[in-house]
């Protein structure tokens, strides 16, 4: 575990923003596609529909859509950006990194350092985590920090214990400096426990399993899970590290005034809730119309929380994201 309490808020997020693809698949569209129905989808997890990147659409066209829009919100030019952090695992390329990409698109400074962060459905707490230190530290004054996914890729779609999981989309926040008003990141937490990492993989690809012809024709290209293996973990994980992020900073369940979770499943975020205390009024939930969007879920949903009015200055919101390594993390944010 690595946290960072800190004794003064020294980092604050300055702008929010999401994009998600316009084409939306429903759960009665996957009936036609797999032996699904509407109903295991919605009872089992939550899901009614998420979205489908277009034909040539890739992770950094999402990224830097996101990315424009919290630098809109955040009142910066591209050029002001310091330091680029995309938390992804469906880059647009092995290499080099969607960063780079990002960087580009986003017309950054064309010296402005990037890279990515690889920690499934964790990677926007890990990568906020960083966007944190470097600010804290003096080291950056603005980082973005996106979470992007386009696991319609990545997907069997063949395979119904996975395929009605997932959507595609991202999220993006801007960390900046705090005006000392008592406002912005407390403390992140990170943990990862990679005994677990079978359980959730991509098996080849790499360089363990490179790409051949029997790779791609027993379809280990594409995402495999245990789901009940991570459904447990994931219950007792996210409720502890929610229970750090609140006990670190002498603040109790009802202080908390908005849970940003990663949004898996509606069933993990029951059992979350129960551990910690938290009501389930507290959880800002978009799973019906996403799914699982991987690193961009907490992104997206702080975005639509933010936009909607929901979050307010001065609340308390308890972010928490857990995916494949198994890797998770909390960050407590003082609007
Ligand atoms: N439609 C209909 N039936 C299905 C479907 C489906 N889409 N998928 C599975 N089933 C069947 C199974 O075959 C099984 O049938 P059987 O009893 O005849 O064998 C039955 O439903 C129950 O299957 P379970 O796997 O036991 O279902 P469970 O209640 O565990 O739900 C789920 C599965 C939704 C995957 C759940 O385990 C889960 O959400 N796991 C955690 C996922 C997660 O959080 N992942 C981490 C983040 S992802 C990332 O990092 C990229």
């Amino acid at each position: 575990m690595t946290g960072v309490e800190a004794r003064e808020i020294t980092s604050r997020i300055s702008g929010t923003g999401h994009y998600v693809p316009a084409r939306v698949l429903s759960n009665y569209d996957l009936e036609k596609m797999v032996d699904t129905s509407d109903a295991w989808i919605v009872t089992r997890t939550g899901i009614r529909e998420r979205r489908v990147a277009a034909a040539g659409e890739t992770t950094s066209d999402m990224a830097a859509e996101a990315a424009r829009r919290a630098l809109t919100a955040a009142e910066l030019d591209p050029k002001q950006i310091d330091l680029i952090i995309v938390a992804t695992v469906t880059p647009d390329m092995p290499l080099p990194a969607t960063a780079m990409f990002v960087q580009q698109k986003i017309g950054a400074r064309p010296d402005c350092p990037g890279f990515d962060i690889s920690a499934a459905c964790a990677g926007f707490v890990y990568g906020l985590s960083v966007a944190n230190a470097y600010v804290s530290a003096g080291a950056a004054r603005h980082v973005l920090v996106v979470g992007v996914e386009l696991l319609s890729r990545v997907l069997d779609w063949k395979d119904r214990t996975t395929c009605v999981l997932f959507g595609d989309g991202a999220g993006a926040v801007i960390v900046s400096p705090s005006r000392k008003d008592g406002r912005g990141i407390v403390s992140t937490h990170l943990y990862a426990d990679g005994s677990l990492a079978p359980a959730l993989c991509i098996p080849a690809g790499g360089s363990r399993e490179p790409a051949s012809v029997e790779t791609v024709s027993s379809g280990r290209h594409f995402v495999r899970m245990a789901g009940q293996d991570i459904f447990k973990f994931a219950v007792k994980s996210l409720a502890s590290s929610c229970v750090v992020a609140l006990t670190s900073n002498g603040l109790a369940a009802q202080d908390v005034d908005w849970v940003i979770p990663h949004q898996a499943n509606i069933r993990i975020l029951d059992g979350v809730s129960k551990r910690c205390g938290v009501p389930m009024e507290k959880f800002f939930l978009n799973i019906e119309k996403y799914g699982n969007t991987s690193s961009a879920s907490v992104p997206i949903a702080l975005d639509e929380a933010v936009r909607g009015g929901h979050a307010r200055s001065g609340q308390n919101l308890l972010l928490c994201a857990l995916g494949g390594g198994v890797a998770w993390g909390s960050a407590l944010v003082r609007w």
